[in-house]
């Protein structure tokens, strides 16, 4: 099939690197002249395993074509997938739909003959409604179906997501839209996942609906784990033994920092103004919107007791500072966080990330970034493990540190606190 992805960020270039991978012709612009010479040259803009060797295999067959020339793509395309972001917008909770609405009204110029427009963006329920509105004389003359099909895809193991889904979702009561999009998901859905087909408004919902719930779990585990602190209990048996019960699932129970990254803490937000526009009160995704904001105030309390409150001119070490392994993405980081406030008082910082260098950091004077673990955990007071890369995963830390007095705080509990024990670290972690 001839498909169009329009915005070439996470979800966009992901999606049309794999489905490019599954035999069909993908076009997949961006407005961002840079982006895509940059593509067209074999540099990638995001770090995704794996996903560079798929791109270029594909753009070699000519079966990928990147390129800023809308019509060009839309004309060509009998699909056309809406991926542009919608951030949160400035000073409230509400999705920025502005660019969505954008690609709408381009639409409208260039279709000429029958095409799915669908939006695989995140979008607030009743979003497809106000597209077709856009589009409504289109509508009429039947030359479009607007579809939503949300995204279900992880940073760090998108490629295998995609592959393999739990699940695809379509969202639409067009005979022909289904069809066709079932016979495009053919070669991932004949493998574990299900091929799902509810209302568009369903689709839309179900996006929100999930990524709250698993924000929700990740808040709940993270609140048991300060119980556990307090009763000398392990979290990680609690979680462990939560999971068994099939119910539950033990997956998305593991404690550890707040919650980051480019989803989640939006998608929250959103849902639940969203709600509030239909005069409906999320009262749980608020609270734990509530709780994952303190959670990274906890955290760094938490730090600044281990130094028994003095942080002036203390050497803290943080190893990864990205929002989860396997991504350079450091959006909602609780790092962001944390490291300016210890950098307030008086703290030297050095970090290391093995996604490199981060520009957020660049006008603290005593944030530096190290390029390796050893140089950034050498003659450190205090190490933080903050994001669980497998390289921080069999450190030794005795022979790096070269000080008697070895602390570490690891926030992903990543060791085991009775080794730690017996090579005389004071290892502290999280909800143990
Ligand atoms: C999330 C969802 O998992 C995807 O299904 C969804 O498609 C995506 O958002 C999206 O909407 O685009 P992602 O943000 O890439 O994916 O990352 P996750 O692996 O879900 O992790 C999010 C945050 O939760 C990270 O900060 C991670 O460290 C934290 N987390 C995750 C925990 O603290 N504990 C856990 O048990 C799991």
């Amino acid at each position: 099939m001839k498909l169009c992805m329009i915005g070439t960020g996470y979800v966009g270039l992901v999606s049309g690197v794999c489905f490019s991978d599954l035999g069909n012709t993908v076009y997949c612009v961006d407005n961002n002249k840079e982006k895509i010479n940059n593509l067209n040259n074999g540099k990638i803009p995001i770090y995704e395993p794996g996903l560079e060797e798929v791109l270029k295999k594909n753009y070699k067959q000519k079966r990928l074509i990147f390129t800023t020339n809308l019509k060009y793509a839309i004309t060509n395309s009998d699909i056309i997938f809406i991926c542009v972001g919608t951030p949160t917008k400035k000073n409230g909770y509400s999705a920025d739909l502005k660019y969505v609405f954008q690609v709408a009204r381009e639409l409208k110029k260039y279709i000429k003959k029958y095409k799915i427009i669908i939006t695989k963006s995140t979008v607030p329920v009743s979003t497809g409604d106000k597209i077709e509105n856009i589009l409504k004389n289109l509508k009429r003359k039947k030359l479009i179906d607007v579809v939503s099909n949300p995204e279900f895809l992880r940073e760090g193991e998108a490629i295998r997501d995609f592959i393999y889904p739990d699940r695809v979702v379509i969202g639409s009561d067009s005979k022909k839209a289904i069809k066709k999009l079932k016979s495009l998901y053919l070669p991932i859905i004949k493998k574990t996942s299900r091929f799902f087909n509810t209302s568009r408004r369903g689709a839309e919902l179900i996006k929100y609906a999930s990524n709250a719930f698993l924000a929700t779990k990740i808040s709940y585990i993270n609140e048991i784990a300060n119980l556990c602190e307090k009763t000398g209990v392990d979290v990680k048996d609690v979680s462990l033994g939560m999971g068994l019960d099939q119910r539950i699932g033990d997956r998305f129970l593991r404690a550890g920092p707040a919650y980051g990254g480019s989803c989640f803490p939006k998608d929250t937000r959103a849902i639940v103004d969203t709600a509030n526009s239909f005069k409906s009160n999320l009262s749980i995704i608020k609270s734990v919107i509530k709780s994952n904001n303190e959670r990274k105030l906890i955290l760094t309390k938490r730090v600044e007791k281990i130094l028994n409150n003095k942080i002036k001119n203390k050497k803290i070490t943080f190893l990864g500072v990205t929002f989860k392994p396997n991504t350079d993405d450091m959006r909602e980081a609780s790092s962001l966080f944390m490291i300016p406030k210890l950098h307030k008082k008086g703290a030297k910082i050095k970090y290391y990330d093995p996604s490199g260098i981060k520009k957020e950091f660049y006008k603290l004077k005593n944030v530096k970034f190290c390029n390796s673990v050893s140089s950034a955990c050498i003659k450190s007071d205090l190490i933080i493990i903050h994001t669980e890369w497998n390289e921080f995963k069999s450190i030794n830390f005795k022979k790096i540190v070269k000080k008697s007095k070895i602390i570490i705080f690891d926030m992903r509990n990543i060791y085991s606190p009775q080794k730690m024990k017996k090579d005389k670290i004071n290892y502290l972690s999280i909800g143990r």
